[in-house]
């Protein structure tokens, strides 16, 4: 038997990876193997995917989330450490570009154990994010890159990655939205929380909300969009911390900005669906309202997902309200782009990273 060892820690892997197993079975001298570094923990954060989404539970669980990035990171590394010298796995898998997809590649590395990246290659070039960082350094020890867009193969190969080495394969995040929609199309979320005709809105990067004059930027975008129809906001905890420690928690306290948890998938995409625009600074956004063909405007100075942006529904713009309300606006004039599917992006994803991985460890 080879043995695959998957690594998760946070919601986006979790989406990332929810067709993987499945697509194993297929391959009957692969053990597939799920570690959860604990990275993610509350319920609305974790447990909800799990629970809605059938991923297996975790066979390996480091519990590990307090304390500074460093201190997590580490942690992980260590324990990690000593479960792959007890488990010898002969292919480690981790998707995306969070701290615990970086300490779990790093370590695996260290003991020439191969990795393989999902969404590799994406470069927002901006290294003052912890994930652009990741993503680089993650991509420097893998052996196998597995790249959801163009621009991911064209800035791998500029990094001198070896071309056999490198896959398109697609995104293996639509291939959860391709799996659930009966499910997501079910979700009563908008019933309950009685929104027809509205904004939905995701905030968490640091940039946007760990900085005071930021978050306060961040509040009365919330506060002017509110004036031209409801706003949905299921609030990710670093940012509901933020808005408390700063004392911004009134300002957004408005009959038309709903408040509410993180939300479970299916409810979450549901809004997505049906929302007039989505305003996010989160990555997997800005590719499942592309492939739903909802109008996207993300509010950072640059994205790792530019086919998005040259194929698809998203919009990059400043954190600022009144360029924000311009492009609002011509969503309602019925002016915005109304994109196009990037290729492979079909559901079929984790199909083709499973036979990719088999190959690998035939050959290897
Ligand atoms: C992390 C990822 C980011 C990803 C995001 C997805 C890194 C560097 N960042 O950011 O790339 O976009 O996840 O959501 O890995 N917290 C809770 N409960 C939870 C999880 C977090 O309360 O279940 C709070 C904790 O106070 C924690 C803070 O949020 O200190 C930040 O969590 P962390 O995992 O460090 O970063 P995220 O902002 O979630
Ligand atoms: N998501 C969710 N509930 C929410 C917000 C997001 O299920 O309340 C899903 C979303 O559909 C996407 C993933 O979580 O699949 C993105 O996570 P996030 O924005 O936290 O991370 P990023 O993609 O920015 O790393």
């Amino acid at each position: 038997m080879k043995k695959v060892l998957v690594c998760v820690g946070t919601r986006p892997n979790l989406i990332k990876i929810t067709q993987l197993e499945r697509c194993f079975r297929s391959y009957p001298d692969i053990e597939y193997k799920l570690l959860h570094t604990g990275q993610h923990y509350d319920y609305n954060m974790n447990d909800i995917f799990f629970q809605q989404l059938g991923v297996k539970a975790p066979d390996v669980f480091l519990n590990i989330n307090q304390g500074s990035q460093i201190e997590v990171i580490s942690q992980i590394m260590k324990k990690f450490e000593e479960f792959i010298l007890d488990y010898k796995p002969n292919l480690v898998l981790v998707p995306g570009d969070v701290n615990s997809s970086f300490a779990c590649a790093f370590v695996a590395s260290r003991y020439n154990i191969p990795v393989a990246h999902i969404e590799s290659g994406l470069r927002s070039f901006d290294k003052t994010m912890p994930e652009e960082v990741n993503r680089i350094l993650i991509d420097d020890v893998a052996e196998l890159f597995f790249v959801t867009e163009p621009s991911g193969e064209e800035n791998l190969l500029k990094e001198n990655k070896i071309a056999s080495k490198i896959h398109y394969v697609g995104n293996s995040m639509i291939d959860s939205l391709v799996a659930f929609m009966p499910l997501i199309d079910k979700s009563e979320i908008r019933k309950n929380i009685t929104a027809d005709d509205y904004y939905l809105v995701t905030f968490h990067r640091p940039a946007n909300v760990d900085d005071s004059k930021n978050l306060k930027i961040v509040a009365e975008i919330l506060t002017q969009i509110s004036k031209k129809r409801k706003v949905v906001f299921p609030i990710h905890p670093r940012t509901r911390k933020r808005f408390h420690e700063f004392g911004f928690e009134n300002v957004i306290e408005n009959e038309n900005i709903i408040i509410t948890e993180p939300l479970g998938y299916l409810d979450f995409i549901s809004l997505v669906k049906n929302a007039r625009a989505v305003i996010t600074d989160s990555g997997g956004v800005q590719e499942e309202t592309t492939f739903l063909s909802v109008p996207c405007v993300t509010l950072r100075q640059s994205t790792e997902r530019p086919i998005t942006v040259t194929e698809g529904t998203n919009t990059m713009c400043e954190l600022e309200v009144e360029t924000l309300l311009e492009i609002l606006n011509s969503i309602d004039k019925g002016a915005y782009k109304k994109g196009a599917i990037p290729k492979f992006w079909d559901g079929k994803t984790s199909e083709r990273i499973a036979k990719e991985v088999n190959e690998f460890l035939t050959n290897h």
